[in-house]
C-alpha cells in the first residue's frame, strides 16, 4: 500500500485541504466578486495567505459561471516573457485536452507554431511554448485572449496573477501598465484578480493616483486568521498525533508570531516535535528557539546589506518606538543621525519591506525578525 505523508504543520507553499483554516467570510467575498466580475487587489504582508485563500476561491467558485485560471508571473522578465505566459496559461488552463488547445491557438493565435512537451510521469501533462515576439503579436492581441475565450465558452473568465508586482520591474514598466490597463478595462467576460509578496511594491502599483492600475479593483487587504481559528485548527492537529495542547499555550504562539499564518505553523510544528504528551511551558520555549534558529541565516543575509544607522531603526522599533522620529531625544538615544537622515532611512526600509508604517507608527514587518534581534541585543 502506498503510504502517504500527511503533514501535521505545513508552512512556505500554498496550503490547502487539512491545511488551510477556513477563511470564511475572506473566501464568501472572494467568491462573490469573482461570480459577479468584480477585479480584485489582495494585499497583505508576507506569507499572510494570498496564495492559498486565492487558490481555495478558485476550487468554490460556481464552476458554471465561472472558468478562473492562475499564473504566477514571479520568474517573468520582460514584457513578452509575461505575454508568453499569458497566453500559455490560459490556453492550458481552459482546454480541457490538447486538441482543444490546438483548435483554440489555431482560431486565435494563428500566426505562432506553438512546441507541446509531454510529460514523461503523465499521458494527460504537457506544457505549451508559443514563442510570441512583436512580430507575431501584439500586446493588445495578446491581452485580448481571455475576452476571445470567455466568448467562445460561454462563461466568465478570471484570471489570477500571483506575484504581480514583478511587472514594476520590467524594462518600460509603466507603458506595460498602461497597455494592460487599456485592454482589460473594457473586457466584458473577464475580470481580473491580482496579488503578490512584496506589500510595499503592490501599493505603488494600485495605490498611487498617477498609477494606471489606481482602482482597477477591490481592494482586499487581506487580515491575519484569529487566534479563535486557529485555536481548534492546531489544536486538533496535535489530537490526531494523540498529544494535547491547552488552549492558552495556541494563544502564546499565536502572539509570539503576531499571528502570521506562516510563522504559525512553522512554530506549531516545532512545539510538537519537542512535545511527547503535553505541551508545556518549555515546550513553547523550545519550539521559540529552534525558530530562531531556523531563521537566524535568512534575516542575517537580509539584514548584511543594511548600514549601522539603518539597524539603529529597525533596533529603535523594537525597543517599542513607533513615533517621535523628529525628537532630538529618540535621534540622540538611538543613534539615528539627523532627521533627514531618518526620513530616507524608513523610506528605503520601507521599499525593502523591512518596515511598515501604520496609523500607529513604524513596526517590524517580520515579527520573527523582531525576537531575533532581542535575543542577540
Ligand atoms: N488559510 C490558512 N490556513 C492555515 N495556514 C495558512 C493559511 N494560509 C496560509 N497559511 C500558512 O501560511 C503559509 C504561506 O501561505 P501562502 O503561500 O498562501 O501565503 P502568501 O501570502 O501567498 O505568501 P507570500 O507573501 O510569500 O506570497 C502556508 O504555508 C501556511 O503555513
Ligand atoms: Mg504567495
Amino acid at each position: 500500500m502506498k503510504k502517504e505523508v500527511n503533514p501535521s504543520f505545513l508552512y512556505g507553499v500554498s496550503v490547502e485541504g487539512d491545511n488551510f483554516t477556513d477563511r470564511t467570510q475572506e473566501t464568501r467575498r472572494l467568491k462573490l466578486n469573482f461570480e459577479n466580475g468584480l477585479n480584485v487587489i489582495l494585499i497583505s504582508p508576507r506569507r499572510m495567505g494570498k496564495t492559498s485563500l486565492v487558490k481555495h476561491v478558485m476550487q468554490v467558485v460556481d464552476k458554471d459561471i465561472v472558468h478562473p485560471v492562475y499564473m504566477d508571473i514571479y520568474d517573468c522578465r520582460s514584457e513578452y516573457d509575461f505575454y508568453n505566459k499569458f497566453a500559455e496559461t490560459i490556453l492550458k488552463q481552459t482546454s480541457s485536452k490538447i486538441e482543444i488547445l490546438m483548435e483554440n491557438v489555431r482560431r486565435f493565435l494563428a500566426r505562432v507554431s506553438p512546441k507541446i512537451s509531454m510529460s514523461p510521469d503523465s499521458i494527460t501533462d504537457y506544457s505549451i511554448t508559443l514563442g510570441i515576439t512583436p512580430k507575431e503579436y501584439s500586446p493588445e492581441e495578446v491581452l485580448s485572449l481571455p475576452e476571445q475565450i470567455a466568448k467562445q465558452m460561454g462563461k466568465h473568465i478570471v484570471v489570477c496573477i500571483d506575484e504581480f508586482q514583478q511587472l514594476a520591474e520590467w524594462p518600460d514598466s509603466l507603458q506595460v501598465q498602461k497597455r494592460m490597463r487599456g485592454v482589460w478595462q473594457h473586457q466584458q467576460h473577464v475580470s481580473y484578480c491580482l496579488f503578490g509578496s512584496r506589500q510595499h511594491m503592490m501599493n505603488q502599483l494600485f495605490q498611487d493616483k498617477r498609477m494606471p492600475f489606481y482602482q482597477f479593483g477591490e481592494p482586499n487587504y487581506l487580515q491575519d486568521i484569529s487566534t479563535d481559528d486557529w485555536i481548534p485548527f492546531i489544536q486538533s492537529k496535535f489530537e490526531k498525533k494523540g498529544l494535547h495542547i491547552n488552549s492558552n499555550f495556541v494563544q502564546q504562539i499565536c502572539d509570539t508570531v503576531e499571528n502570521q499564518s506562516s510563522y504559525v505553523q512553522q512554530l506549531s510544528w516545532n512545539v510538537m516535535l519537542n512535545t511527547e504528551n503535553e505541551v508545556a511551558e518549555e515546550t513553547i520555549e523550545m519550539g521559540i528557539s529552534d525558530l530562531l534558529m531556523q531563521c537566524t541565516p535568512l534575516f542575517m543575509e537580509q539584514t548584511g546589506s543594511l548600514t549601522s544607522y539603518q539597524m539603529n531603526l529597525l533596533r529603535a522599533i523594537v525597543d517599542g518606538q513607533h513615533t517621535h522620529w523628529s525628537s532630538q531625544e529618540v535621534l540622540t538615544k538611538y543613534n539615528l543621525g539627523t532627521k533627514s537622515n531618518v526620513a530616507k532611512m524608513q523610506k528605503v526600509l520601507m521599499e525593502r519591506d523591512f518596515i511598515v508604517s501604520t496609523e500607529q507608527g513604524l513596526f517590524l514587518s517580520d515579527p520573527v525578525m523582531g525576537l531575533w534581534f532581542k535575543k542577540k541585543a
